[in-house]
């Protein structure tokens, strides 16, 4: 939830306000809903229903008392047009064909079709020069994953070979000191728990100690570039 400031500038800045529409007049769609939070930190401004395909996360959901449905992204089981805007966040690295998914999300979308978060692990800059082998490591990791870590400069392509101009934008992914060895920490031991190879765990161990040296003098640094693109289905 460290975008939400920026998630919730996009919103207000491009959509709910971009006609001049009061708040909640707009009905959103969020796709790959997750646990709900992008919904509940819209929800104050737009009508937001959610699909995802996993049942665990949608009874999170329900249980929360979000509107949300056990739904495929690369079929969306609602009719052509049924949304002003339809949205995705952190879900397009995941799926094995994203295009089908912009398309999908195109044709239920009367109006605006947003990815409104997606990284891009090979534009990340760690310093100092010692963590710079972490990017290529937590990039490994997520397509083990199944994941694609380089979904960030697609984007732009995706959208034209759905048929719209992509808005193309990036999300100020720099965090202070601490939030930085907080995060930095969580992402290390999940790169620890994927490996029992030896090698690795060493040499995480000892960019763990690096990057506390740097935070000791209070030189650790990160950008982690998350993009954001705003496509209009009839401009
Ligand atoms: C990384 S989470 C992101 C959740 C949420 N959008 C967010 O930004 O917090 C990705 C979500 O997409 C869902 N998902 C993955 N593939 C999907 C698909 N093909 N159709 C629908 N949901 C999918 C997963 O179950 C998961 O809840």
């Amino acid at each position: 939830m460290w975008l939400r400031d920026s998630l919730l500038w996009l919103l207000k800045e491009k959509i709910v306000g971009a006609d001049g529409r009061r708040d909640r007049a707009v009905r959103a769609l969020d796709v790959g809903c997750g646990p709900g939070f992008t919904m509940e930190l819209f929800s104050p401004f737009v009508r937001v229903k959610g699909i995802d395909s996993d049942k665990d996360m949608v009874s999170a959901c329900q249980i929360r008392g979000l509107d949300v449905a056990l739904g495929e992204a690369e079929e969306i089981p609602f009719e052509d047009g049924s949304f002003d805007l339809v949205y995705c966040s952190f879900l397009l690295l995941w799926v094995k064909d994203p295009l089908t998914v912009i398309k999908e999300m195109k044709r239920v979308s009367n109006r605006w079709v947003v990815c409104f978060a997606e990284p891009d692990y090979g534009g990340r800059l760690d310093y100092p020069a010692q963590l710079s082998s972490l990017a290529e490591l937590v990039a490994d990791d997520l397509k083990n994953d199944g994941g694609d870590p380089f979904i960030g400069r697609r984007l732009r392509s995706l959208y034209s070979q759905a048929g719209m101009n992509a808005e193309l934008g990036v999300h100020m992914g720099i965090w202070d000191l601490d939030k930085l060895l907080e995060e930095s920490e969580e992402e290390l031991k999940r790169l620890e728990s994927g490996t029992s190879a030896m090698h690795l765990i060493e040499k995480l161990e000892a960019l763990r100690v690096a990057r506390n040296e740097a935070h000791r003098t209070g030189s650790l640094f990160q950008f982690n570039p998350i993009f954001y693109a705003i496509g209009l289905k009839n401009p």
